[in-house]
């Protein structure tokens, strides 16, 4: 199966909002492969289909000690429970390297999505899985950590990503 090339800050295309998937066929299961397998190659906990370079609602992620449990979720939708119950993470990114960025996000959600075959889950995710999933899911809508930082930190880090 082939790795595939990540995106690297800032190129435009980790910008697009990516679409919603409706067919569960063959190659989406194929895709999902392909992604996973580039993720433990790159040693990646997550990856959404838009950093390499695929505009469709997809992520993998493995969030487990011995990088044993692969996850796939098709169309992930995050419903926060609690918008006042927000947890502090360092967060690092396969499409911006180098930084590790603060983030705040909900640690109370409920997270529903589909396998690749179409069928509906739903869960509460605990712990990393919920930051995790929020970081991906900010990917398929064009959104980076590097949105987080300072205008100034970004203005530097683009220049060092451009130079
Ligand atoms: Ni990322």
């Amino acid at each position: 199966m082939p790795i595939l090339k990540i995106l690297k800050y800032p190129d435009p295309r980790l910008r697009k909002v990516a679409e919603e998937i409706s067919l569960f066929d063959k190659s989406l299961e194929t895709l999902s492969n392909d992604m996973l397998e580039t993720m433990y190659k790159e040693n990646g906990i997550g990856l959404a289909a838009t950093q390499v370079d695929i505009h469709k609602r997809i992520v993998v992620i493995d969030v487990s000690e011995d990088r044993d449990d692969p996850m796939v979720f098709v169309n992930p939708v995050v419903t926060i429970l609690d918008d006042k119950s927000l947890v502090p993470c360092e967060e690092g990114c396969l499409s911006v390297p180098g930084v590790n960025v603060e983030v705040m996000r909900p640690d109370k959600v409920k997270l529903n999505w589909l396998d690749i075959k179409g069928n509906n889950h739903e869960m509460h995710p605990e712990g990393l899985l919920t930051v995790c999933i929020q970081h991906e899911i900010d990917h398929l809508e064009g959104k980076l950590i590097a949105d987080f930082l300072s205008p100034l930190k970004q203005s530097r880090l683009k220049k060092k990503a451009t130079k």
